[in-house]
């Protein structure tokens, strides 16, 4: 395990989540123990290697034996580490639950919004604490995923699943509720979050998308659903057992989707890529703050 990676620079960041904790499609080149001034990411980084030559670095969220919660993931730690080795596009993928019949249990879904059940239990900001305690900054997050990267990596998952795993839907456009956890919804509150008009539920996408906004990297989510969480009235609610089940062909998907995505979204986050121009100074812009 490397202290520092001084090869290529891995312009793409690819976070697993629960299920994926190493890419199995693409050959490693490194590990790197990455030390922050918010600490510890949740796992060594490991640099890898495309068919292509591209260089991505990979992150394992819940750490590679999965023993950190999602409300205790060191998420600031985590962008500030994959910022330091010049990340410029997050491809984060994350297990979810379905909010609606038509998402199926293993079917992809790359949202478009996100609402917001953990504000105030995590932090969700690199400004207002130590040295940027009285640094005041709104990073815009409208469109709380990348714009420009969106439709393209939607079409690449849609298109290799369309070869390898055809009763694999793909969703696009959709709403994801981030929840605190770590016990799951309660069936009122599964109903609640449909009507508010969320389609699927996780507990990782934030504060990550925000902190990944705030360090002007650009952010995709490629959710995989597991279970129909608890709003469906004949069913019974979810359960660890039910997630776990859909999980393992989820991380082959998953694998089978690294392996083309990669390559086909890495011509975007070079230098002069749109989507590096799109979210490039865009903090420059979001302080508040008189500097003296
Ligand atoms: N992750 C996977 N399934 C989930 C659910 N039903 N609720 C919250 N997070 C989840």
């Amino acid at each position: 395990v490397l202290d520092a990676w001084t090869g290529p620079t891995p312009l793409l960041g690819v976070i697993g989540g629960s299920g994926l904790y190493r890419l199995d499609s693409i050959a490693p080149v490194a590990e790197v123990n990455i030390s922050t001034p918010w600490g510890a990411p949740s796992s060594p980084i490991t640099i890898a290697k495309t068919a292509a030559g591209n260089h991505v670095a990979f992150l394992a969220r819940h750490g590679r034996d999965h023993a950190i919660l999602p409300s205790n993931v060191p998420n600031l730690a985590n962008i500030a580490a994959l910022k330091h080795l010049g990340v410029r596009a997050i491809l984060a993928f994350s297990a979810v639950g379905s909010l609606r019949e038509e998402i199926a249990p293993k079917d992809f879904v790359i949202p478009s919004q996100i609402i917001d059940r953990t504000k105030g239990v995590r932090r969700a900001s690199f400004f207002g604490f130590g040295d940027e305690e009285n640094v005041v900054a709104h990073a815009g997050f409208g469109d709380p995923f990348c714009e420009i990267l969106r439709p393209h990596v939607a079409q690449v998952v849609k298109q290799t699943l369309a070869e390898h795993n055809k009763d694999v839907s793909v969703h696009e456009g959709k709403t994801v509720v981030c929840m605190e956890g770590p016990q799951f919804s309660t069936r009122a509150e599964s109903l609640m979050y449909r009507a508010w008009g969320g389609d699927i539920i996780n507990m990782s996408v934030l504060p990550e998308a925000k902190l990944a906004r705030e360090a002007e990297i650009s952010y995709v989510l490629i959710a995989t659903a597991t279970d129909y969480d608890a709003w469906r009235p004949a069913s019974a609610a979810v359960n660890v057992a039910e997630v776990m089940e859909s999980l393992k062909a989820n991380v082959e998907a998953s694998n089978k989707v690294t392996t083309t995505l990669l390559d086909a979204i890495y011509p975007r986050v070079g230098e002069d890529g749109e989507a590096v121009k799109a979210i490039k100074d865009s903090m420059k812009w979001s302080i508040m703050t008189k500097s003296s």
